[in-house]
């Protein structure tokens, strides 16, 4: 007997990535929102805020969920992650992951 298509929707949507990453999107919506204390290219223009180019996706999007959560707690970060869906944040990873840098040991 061949399964049937709906026994095989759940599987194939578990087969997909929980949300699509669209760098161009990210980039458009960390102009908007994040640029001001993370920098443009995320070279953080802040003094107290972090620096997010180059750094790992994954760990750009738990904390941003954990900020979303309240699980890691720091009153601006929470205002700011508080309405964004898991695209937004699957979307701002992946600009700030993809965003080239270098690093020099001190001479
Ligand atoms: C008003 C300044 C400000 C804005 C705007 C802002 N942030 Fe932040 N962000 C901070 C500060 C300050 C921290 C350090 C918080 C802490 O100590 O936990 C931080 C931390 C983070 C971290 C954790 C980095 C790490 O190394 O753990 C991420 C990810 C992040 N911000 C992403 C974003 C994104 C995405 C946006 C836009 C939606 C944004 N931030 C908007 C100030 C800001």
């Amino acid at each position: 007997m061949r399964p049937s298509p709906l026994l095989l929707f759940p599987v194939l949507l578990a087969a997909l990535p929980a949300a699509a990453q669209d760098i161009a999107a990210g980039r458009l919506k960390a102009q908007q929102a994040c640029a001001v204390c993370h920098g443009p290219l995320g070279l953080a223009s802040a003094p107290d805020a972090p620096h997010l180019a180059g750094q790992n996706a994954l760990y750009l999007s738990t904390q941003l969920k954990a900020y979303r959560s309240g699980a890691r707690r720091h009153e601006v970060m929470a205002v700011m992650a508080k309405p964004l869906s898991d695209e937004d944040i699957a979307n701002l990873s992946a600009w700030y992951a993809s965003i080239k840098i270098e690093a020099h040991a001190p001479n």
